[in-house]
């Protein structure tokens, strides 16, 4: 089956198995492996992408559900910075605050994050601890990569960024 998407701002057409999951078409047909593959049921928020503008589970979506639809993976955050070859401010809070160890959670609590801010730009730490309690983080105790997105929303206050700027929506 021939399927249609938009995948960080550019138009594809993949032919594909419409019953594998967007995570696997992301990684293996588009060789997009900034998506992670961990659980696979749903319940580690690895494989976290943002679908339509809402953070989605990619391991829980079929290729052929994806029909359509515009895709923003991690890879297309950082092309999308407002400077060249800068970072998203989710991405630099990452960095700044020593945010990930062994790094394989973080693409997808990054992508989690973008969409949190988009929703609330000024979170408080505990609603960042209630916005991405779907993604699971074996290494770091989440302490840092709360700071990570605060101190994203602090970056995005300070350079008056809009949020709907941040997945770069038009
Ligand atoms: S791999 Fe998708 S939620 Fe775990
Ligand atoms: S940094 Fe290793 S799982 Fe989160």
């Amino acid at each position: 089956m021939t399927i249609t998407l938009t995948v960080n701002g550019e138009k594809k057409e993949i032919d594909v198995d419409p019953t594998i999951p967007l995570s696997k078409l992301l990684r293996e047909e588009l060789e997009l492996k900034g998506t992670k593959r961990g659980c696979e049921t749903g319940k580690c928020g690895a494989c976290t992408v943002i679908v339509d503008g809402k953070a989605t589970k990619s391991c829980q979506r079929l290729a052929g559900q994806s029909e359509g639809t515009d895709v923003l993976t991690i890879e297309g955050l950082a092309d999308r910075a407002e400077e060249g070859d800068e970072l998203h401010p989710v991405q630099q809070g990452f960095v700044d605050e020593f945010g990930m160890q062994c790094g394989y959670c973080t693409p997808g609590i990054a992508m989690m994050s973008v969409a949190l801010l988009e929703e609330n730009p000024n979170p408080t730490r505990e609603e960042i601890q209630h916005g991405i309690k779907g993604n699971l983080c074996r290494c770091t105790g989440y302490a840092k990569i709360y700071d990570a997105v605060l101190g994203a929303a602090e970056q995005i206050e300070d350079t008056s960024l809009e949020p709907n700027e941040l997945s770069g929506d038009d």
